[in-house]
């Protein structure tokens, strides 16, 4: 695992339990229930394989690809489009504990690197996607510019993003900003993406159900180790919150596929 040119600072403590801590204990528990446990597990926060199916036809990833992962979390996504199609990732992910949990579960190159201050040369793959990542970062047009970056002219760009339905929300948690539709395409034109596909993660098919069964048994596992940690509960009340906003209509998941202009 290599050490990128910058980690996320100061990072705020529920997102670290969440995104560090308990991406760890992910990994243990997968250890325990089976390597068939891995992929629905380490997708969690990024829909379903059709979501995932979806983006990568969008996105015309084929075997060969190179991929950027930024934001990459435990690798479930770029190892479902590795194992799908035979893409060749790269992931980038700040938290060091996700990482080791990465390489142990699917073993693709991991670079500790926050998704600001990128550690590769201009245009160093063929495509670059991050999935639920812009939501936590403060600066967005700066984010954006680096998955532009990574890629050459006409390069895809993949996203998930989690767009607020409502000016303002009753709730955010920690560290989490969520654009509007409108802001999100503002962003995505001002740094030179342009647009080509847009959907909600609730017009595609959910997964399927021993694919959630087994997502939620390794969810069971990490409970019955850690449910007393605050750690595990600080993590838990920020997805609470995520799934509460999803639910009441006022967040939706979207996928956006652009191409980098010029
Ligand atoms: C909801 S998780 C999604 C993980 C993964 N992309 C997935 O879909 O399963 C958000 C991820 O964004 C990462 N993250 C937060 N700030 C970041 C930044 N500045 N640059 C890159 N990644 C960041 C977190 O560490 C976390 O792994």
């Amino acid at each position: 695992m290599e050490q990128g040119a910058g980690t996320a600072e100061e990072t705020p403590e529920a997102m670290a339990d969440e995104f560090d801590t308990v991406a760890w204990w992910t990994a243990r528990a997968v250890a325990e229930l089976g390597d068939d446990h891995a992929l629905p597990a380490a997708c969690r926060g990024s829909g379903s394989p059709a979501a995932l199916d979806r983006l990568a036809a969008s996105m015309g990833l084929t075997a060969g690809t190179r991929l950027l992962d930024s934001g990459a979390g435990v690798g479930g996504p770029a190892a479902y489009v590795a194992r799908t199609y035979g893409v060749r990732p790269t992931l980038a992910e700040p938290m060091e504990g996700a990482c080791r949990a990465a390489r142990r579960l699917f073993d693709h190159p991991v670079v500790v690197a926050d998704g600001l201050t990128l550690p590769f040369p201009d245009q160093a793959f063929d495509a670059a996607w991050s999935l639920g990542v812009l939501c936590t970062v403060e600066d967005k047009r700066a984010y954006l510019d680096q998955l532009r970056r990574a890629v050459p002219p006409g390069g895809a760009v993949g996203l998930l993003v989690y767009c607020r339905t409502v000016d303002e929300l009753p709730e955010q948690p920690e560290g989490n900003s969520f654009p509007s539709r409108d802001e999100l395409r503002g962003h995505l034109a001002a740094v030179g993406l342009d647009l080509l596909d847009e959907v909600d993660l609730a017009d595609l098919p959910a997964a399927p159900d021993d694919w959630d069964a087994a997502a939620d048994r390794v969810e069971e596992v990490v409970a019955r180790d850690h449910a007393g940690d605050e750690r595990w509960q600080r993590a838990r009340a920020q997805q609470e919150t995520i799934v509460s906003l999803i639910r009441d209509g006022l967040m939706a998941g979207v996928l956006v596929s652009c191409r980098r202009a010029g």
